[in-house]
């Protein structure tokens, strides 16, 4: 069988995954270790028995519903190719909004940025990517998401980004930062689409923040304030319902300028303020 009649299998996906094709195409480059330019240059290309039985093994995993990411342990986000694993979310292309935001902002030089629940270290290392001189400081929960948040950092070659292990805020020591930003669990712990696709397969202390999906966030943005420097601001991503009310949390913490940005379906998916001191009696 050669590469483009294999690729025909993409068919045994359609009833679960929008890119059939280009799952198939991923499986595929994952196992002969090439790009997908090649599978367009090469479709007659011959494939061994060996890569055959193997890619059916994974199409199977694929057919029940495992994320493709998972299935070759890396995602694609922003410039980077990120190592995955069931310790924590897959990222988003969503996300990227987020990245996007913070990097518009206008921000000293040198400045000190914190994002909290980093996972695989998505936000926290495309910041620290394209701002060489910013000093970013990652935390997450989970041992398992802060081992691979270390391993992505040292996949990027990047030294300004120092990950640890803390309960939010709780093992941060005083100090103050120009940017916080965080892309927290937001899904309401009865949501149904916990039960369907690809979010089965990723763990709930990623996803589920209470019966509104904003116990987290409503910690996040009332704690922040501790942690900025006067003018500072918060970006945090959140479920497309939940702009009204993660709006509220910011103006109710003293946050202003609160915006809420649309992601590229239009739907409502991060906001951002800043916050500014009140003056000391
Ligand atoms: C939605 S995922 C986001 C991961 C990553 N920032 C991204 O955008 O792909 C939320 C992350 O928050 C972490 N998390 C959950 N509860 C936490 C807590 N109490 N303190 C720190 N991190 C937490 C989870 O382990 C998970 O990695």
């Amino acid at each position: 069988m050669n590469i483009s009649q294999l690729l025909q299998s993409a068919v045994q996906l359609n009833h679960l995954s929008d890119t059939s094709r280009l799952d198939c195409e991923l499986l595929l480059c994952y196992l002969l270790d090439v790009d997908r330019t090649y599978l367009k240059t090469w479709p007659d290309r011959e494939l061994s028995e060996t890569i055959e039985e193997q890619f059916q093994q994974l199409l199977q995993r694929r057919i029940i519903g495992e994320p493709v990411a998972y299935l070759i342990g890396t995602q694609g986000f922003w410039t980077l190719d990120l190592k995955v694993s069931a310790d924590t979310l897959i990222p988003r292309p969503e996300t990227e909004l987020l990245v996007e935001a913070a990097l518009e902002l206008e921000l000293p030089q040198q400045a000190k940025v914190l994002d909290l629940g980093t996972g695989t270290g998505a936000i926290a290392l495309a910041l620290a990517t394209e701002q060489s001189r910013w000093q970013v400081s990652a935390v997450d929960l989970m041992p398992g998401a802060v081992q691979l948040a270390k391993e992505n950092c040292q996949r990027c070659q990047l030294e300004n980004v120092e990950i640890f292990q803390s309960h939010w805020f709780a093992d941060i020591a005083p100090q103050s930062f120009d940017l916080i930003v965080s892309n927290p669990p937001y899904i309401e712990t009865d949501d149904a689409h916990l039960t369907q696709g690809d979010v089965r397969f990723e763990p709930a202390s990623a996803l589920v923040s209470g019966p509104q999906g904003l116990d987290d966030l409503r910690l996040l943005v009332a704690q922040s304030v501790n942690y900025l420097v006067d003018c500072g601001w918060l970006i945090v991503e959140h479920g497309y319902q939940q702009g009204p009310a993660v709006r509220d949390l910011f103006e109710q913490a003293g946050f202003a300028l609160v915006e809420t940005r649309v992601d590229l379906n239009n739907l409502e998916r991060i906001t951002l303020g800043r916050y500014s001191r009140p003056p000391a009696h």
